[in-house]
């Protein structure tokens, strides 16, 4: 009878086994078993300064639930290099590899192949940080990002808020120049658009002098307004950049060229990195808006789990709000964010 039931009994963990979707392997410290659950993340290029945060949260959450045993997560991050057919490739490989859960920073949001092909693989997944426009998602997928609009709406307000509302030499009209992000994404859009839209619903007149892409990035953003300064001289009075990366190059050519932020010129950006907290904080930079990476990675994170737990998403695009920063608030979005 007892050698019944030791049999039943290993038949049965057997099937329990086997019944598992997730590998079962051993903990660090041995005899106990836990699951292991493997999660791919695709990010759009390691080169970005807002994307480095928000990857190194989406890790920083799993690495914190592993320390607390039971379900381990293996999270590989992969870098898209900004190249479609590169991302295309990881994706794939993520899906034949059969990971459990995917989460996708798309390079390309002008198409929904990408992501229909995650949705036929039936891998849950969150898209994060660039919204593919109108798109219907499926049950095991869903989106994780921020309403860019505000941000948009926030960088005019800071504008507004000066005592000249930007018109620094009095002329009637703020001349600004916009630095853009990739045209295609909705962030790059919304911002260039909403920034101003601010200004004009509020009554202030407003003269474009130039509007140019810098793909998010430092070094192309400081070639522009470079080129912009030059050309268009003291005409210019807000630099507008659609991120902080940028506006981080925008200074650099603005000290160039001889040129005060605050004084002569305003220069606003959107992510609030720790650089640019401490450049409102002494005034180096008029403005910008918190992108909340710790609260988008979170929210990203918290929906995996309920995807691998079969839970259904209710809201499909889901939004984490933004904030305005300036120099009211800038040292304590320095310490509540970065710990400084
Ligand atoms: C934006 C962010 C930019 C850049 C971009 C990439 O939300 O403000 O700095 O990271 O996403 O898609």
């Amino acid at each position: 009878m007892k050698k019944l039931l030791s049999i039943l009994l290993a038949v049965l963990m057997v099937f329990a086994l086997v019944g598992c979707s997730n590998t079962t392997e051993p903990t660090e410290e041995g005899g106990e078993t836990a699951d292991t659950v493997k999660i791919g993340v695709c990010i759009y290029q390691f080169d970005d300064n807002f994307m480095t945060l928000f990857r190194n949260n989406i890790q920083a959450y799993f690495d914190d639930l592993n320390t607390k045993g039971g379900t381990q997560y293996e999270v590989t991050i992969v870098d898209g290099a900004n190249d479609a057919a590169t991302q295309t490739e990881q994706v794939n490989t993520f899906i034949s590899q059969g990971v459990d859960a995917l989460i996708v920073n798309l390079v390309q949001t002008s198409s929904d192949a990408l992501a229909k092909a995650v949705e036929d693989s039936g891998i849950p997944c969150v898209f994060i940080n660039r919204e593919i426009a109108d798109y219907q998602y499926s049950d095991k997928t869903c989106y994780v990002g921020a309403d860019a609009k505000d941000s948009g709406t926030y960088q005019g307000q800071i504008i507004f808020n000066q005592p000249d509302h930007g018109d620094l030499n009095g002329d009637g009209k703020v001349s600004y120049i916009m630095i853009m992000g990739d045209p295609e994404n909705s962030d790059a859009k919304n911002r260039t658009e909403y920034s101003i839209k601010y200004l004009e619903d509020n009554g202030v007149e407003v003269e474009c002098l130039y509007q140019e892409t810098g793909n998010w990035d430092q070094a192309k953003g400081q070639e522009l307004v470079a080129s912009a300064l030059a050309s268009l001289t003291d005409k210019i009075e807000v630099v507008f950049c659609n991120n902080d990366g940028m506006a981080l190059g925008a200074f650099e050519s603005i000290k160039n060229a001889g040129r005060t932020v605050g004084k002569d010129i305003y220069l606003v950006g959107v992510d609030a990195l720790s650089e640019c907290c401490e450049m409102v904080i002494d005034g180096t930079m008029t403005g910008t808006v918190l992108n909340d990476a710790i609260g988008q990675a979170t929210a990203c994170c918290d929906t995996v789990l309920k995807l691998l737990a079969g839970e259904t998403i209710a809201t499909k695009v889901n939004y984490v709000p933004y904030l305005m920063v300036t120099t009211e608030n800038a040292a304590q979005i320095l310490k509540d964010v970065y710990g400084k």
